[in-house]
């Protein structure tokens, strides 16, 4: 957060992932209007989120990213909205028994429209088109008129997010995120058979409650019982509509991206001289930044400076994902630059982003195991190093789609056609979210059982 940053500097620098609009006038025109917009988040919630995030950094708090790969126009509503945050609200229960430590709750919602993509075109029916970069930038559909970069979606974006994040403020304080009604859901879960295994943990959860009850701490006396807070995320790769929703907090007079609490650069789009590391270092917003297999030791290094110039907690979240079988390779190094430059940073595991594989059927998809593997892999491999695991980054829905294979109730490359949903990348379904959260819960047991020992 230099000084004498502008919110557009980012345009002198080579940028990478963006559209080439056809039409200046209009998109000119769209970034005025969109610039007369209220923001979307309040500068104080995301200065929250950051204090929530030193916590996690410091194992007192654990982080629950997740959701859509790409939020679409199309898919749209209430009850996506609804069901995504109730999986969200069941799996941090589950994660909060594992840790015995608040988990912060931010999704990949209302804004997550922009997608890097591995190429310019691609091939549908034989013939070459433009890409489809999300809803914000262009249509999915195979055509060259829906391909074209068209401005006004940010407008329609813009109203999506302001009408998500409403509902999830009213989800949050209005009575649905009650904690007794959350762990009934996950009682239901595990009546089933398949997740018999999981009985004993929600059997444990629920007798901690009815304790708590008994002892007069409900949610007509506990106010924490009865609300959440839920924080929204998405990458910041659309830079032109997050310039126009950048503001200056009144409170600390910088500047804050108003278009979602916390943001983060992708793996594609991380170069230290580009444009996205270059509008991130200016707002005070807490910023992920994705690590992958190419992360070198040298441009990580020139991205914490960068990007947490003042080493301040909270600011930094790297978000590791190299793939099931990488992690070893490859977190170490990081975990050892990372403390070689006395940086404080939290570390977070995207077990979505290094696994996605082909299926025999065609499909794009992510085995469940691979997800389980490279999770332990992380939390393994932050037990050596002596550092903390602090957080998951999913792709996950509430809705019961097969886009990802495995899980207890078993989804099958032949079952993935069924209801394959997903505008992007394939998304964990509810019951495999929950169960993920069950699994990770276990190895939170253990975090804990370490920190415990040492402090003896
Ligand atoms: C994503 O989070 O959807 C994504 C594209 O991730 P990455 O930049 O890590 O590939
Ligand atoms: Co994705």
């Amino acid at each position: 957060m230099g000084k004498g940053w502008t919110k557009s500097d980012w345009r002198a620098k080579p940028r990478v992932q963006m559209p080439d609009y056809p039409d200046q006038a209009a998109l000119n025109a769209v970034e005025a209007q969109l610039a007369k917009m209220p923001p979307l988040v309040f500068a104080g919630e995301a200065r929250r989120l950051r204090a929530d995030l030193a916590k996690a950094a410091r194992g007192e708090a654990f982080l629950l990213q997740g959701g859509d790969c790409a939020e679409s126009f199309s898919e749209f509503s209430a009850d996506n909205i609804r069901d995504t945050f109730k999986v969200m609200l069941q799996m941090a229960i589950v994660l909060t028994w594992g840790a015995k430590v608040p988990v912060i709750k931010v999704g990949r919602m209302a804004g997550q429209f922009a997608k890097p993509r591995s190429a310019p075109t691609e091939m549908i029916g034989g013939v070459e088109y433009p890409s489809y970069r999300g809803d914000i930038i262009n249509g999915f559909d195979a055509t060259m008129e829906a391909r074209l970069p068209d401005p006004s979606r940010m407008l329609q974006a813009y109203t999506q997010a302001a009408a998500s994040l409403n509902l999830l403020r009213a989800f949050s304080t209005g009575g649905y995120a009650d904690i007794h009604r959350v762990q009934s859901w996950i009682s239901n879960f595990t009546d089933e058979d398949e997740a018999a295994r999981y009985r004993k943990v929600a059997q444990q959860i629920s007798d901690a409650m009815d304790f708590m009850a008994a002892a007069g701490v409900t949610s007509e006396t506990a106010h924490e019982l009865g609300t959440v807070d839920f924080y929204t995320s998405h990458e910041a790769l659309l830079l032109e509509y997050e310039e126009a929703l950048c503001r200056i907090d009144s409170t600390t007079g910088l500047p804050v991206a108003g278009s979602g609490h916390m943001i983060w650069i992708g793996d594609r789009t991380r170069q230290p001289d580009g444009a996205h590391v270059e509008f991130c270092s200016g707002v005070q917003n807490p910023i992920g930044l994705k690590c992958g297999p190419t992360t070198t030791a040298e441009d990580l290094k020139v991205l914490m400076a960068k990007l947490n110039p003042q080493n301040e907690a909270g600011r930094l979240t790297l978000i590791a994902r190299f793939g099931a079988g990488k992690v070893g390779d490859n977190l170490p190094r990081l975990i050892r630059t990372v403390q070689e430059e006395g940086a404080n940073v939290l570390w977070t595991c995207d077990p979505m982003h290094g696994n996605t594989i082909k299926s025999a059927s065609g499909f794009k998809t992510r085995p469940f195991d691979s997800v389980l593997r490279e999770v332990r892999e992380f939390f393994d491999i932050h037990k050596a190093e002596g550092t903390i695991p602090g957080g998951v980054h999913f792709e996950m829905t509430g809705k019961d789609v097969t886009e990802c294979t495995g899980g207890v109730r078993a989804v099958s490359d032949e079952d993935l056609s069924s209801r394959y949903h997903t505008a992007c990348d394939p998304r964990l379904n509810a019951s495999q979210s929950l169960e993920l959260a069950f699994l990770v819960a276990e190895e939170l047991q253990d975090r804990r059982a370490l920190a415990k020992a040492a402090s003896l």
